[in-house]
């Protein structure tokens, strides 16, 4: 299996990639910081996998582009992790900020996904979004991420029924608050304690992508929200 994870440098992505490492898939790991990404490509060497790494801003399309361009011609699995926050009310939210959640949370991934399509094609893949609680419902000071996980929704909603005559599953997972890197920094603007025996285990959003992939046909896992108890 060729697996593709986006913000595999960190977080969800990360335990994706540790998820598939001891199954034989080959893994290409993307991500922005390459000390990071060799830190997780070790990982995955460790429990016997096999991974590219590759560093790309998801935001550049030039960048994205190369990146395609060194693929495989098949793709089994492409998950989309890489994802970045900023709390603001609409009263104060900046240019900056709505566009930088915009193009990484939603058009990047849709951008991507689209240059991928021959490659999923050609394997019957799978793509799956890691969305957010905040794709179904919004709260005050979440605008301009609840807007962009909306759309990631949107996007994942209409490429499945797209998909399916070319036999591409499509899954989106909207965790709770998960204890990752994200997690600390959304704590950090909100100005709150970071309670992490209360937060979801990034090795379990991991687990529901696995469940996800590994689900026999004629089933599909569609929608899966991983939420603290
Ligand atoms: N943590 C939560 O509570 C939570 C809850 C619901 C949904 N989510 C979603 O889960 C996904 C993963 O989040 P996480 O918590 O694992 O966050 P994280 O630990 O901060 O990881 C974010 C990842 O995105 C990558 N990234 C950021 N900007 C990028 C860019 N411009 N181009 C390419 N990659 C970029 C980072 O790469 P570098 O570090 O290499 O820059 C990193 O690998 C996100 O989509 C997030 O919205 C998180």
């Amino acid at each position: 299996m060729n697996i593709l994870v986006t913000g595999a440098s960190s977080g969800i992505g990360r335990e994706v990639a540790l998820a598939f490492a001891s199954g034989g898939a080959q893994l290409f790991l993307w991500g922005r910081n390459e000390e990071r990404l060799t830190a997780v490509a070790d990982d995955v060497q460790a429990l016997g996998g096999t991974s590219e790494q590759r560093t790309v801003d998801l935001t550049h399309e030039a960048e994205r582009h190369a990146a395609v361009q060194a693929l495989p011609d098949t793709l089994d699995v492409v998950v989309h992790s890489a994802g970045t926050i900023a709390l603001a009310p609409v009263a104060d939210l900046s240019e900056q900020a709505a566009r930088d959640q915009w193009l990484l949370n939603a058009h990047a991934p849709a951008m991507l996904t689209q240059a991928l399509l021959p490659r999923l094609r050609r394997a019957a893949g799978h793509v799956i979004f890691i969305n957010s609680g905040a794709g179904v419902h919004a709260r005050a000071g979440w605008s301009a991420y609840a807007m962009s996980k909306h759309a990631l929704k949107a996007l994942a909603d209409a490429l499945r029924e797209e998909e399916r005559p070319h036999g591409v599953q499509v899954t989106s997972i909207y965790p709770g608050r998960t204890d990752t890197p994200m997690q600390h920094e959304v704590r950090r603007q909100e100005g709150g304690p970071y309670e992490q025996e209360a937060y979801v285990n990034a090795a379990d959003v991991a687990q529901a992508v696995r469940q996800a992939v590994h689900m026999q046909p004629p089933s599909s896992m569609t929608d899966v929200h991983v939420r603290p108890r």
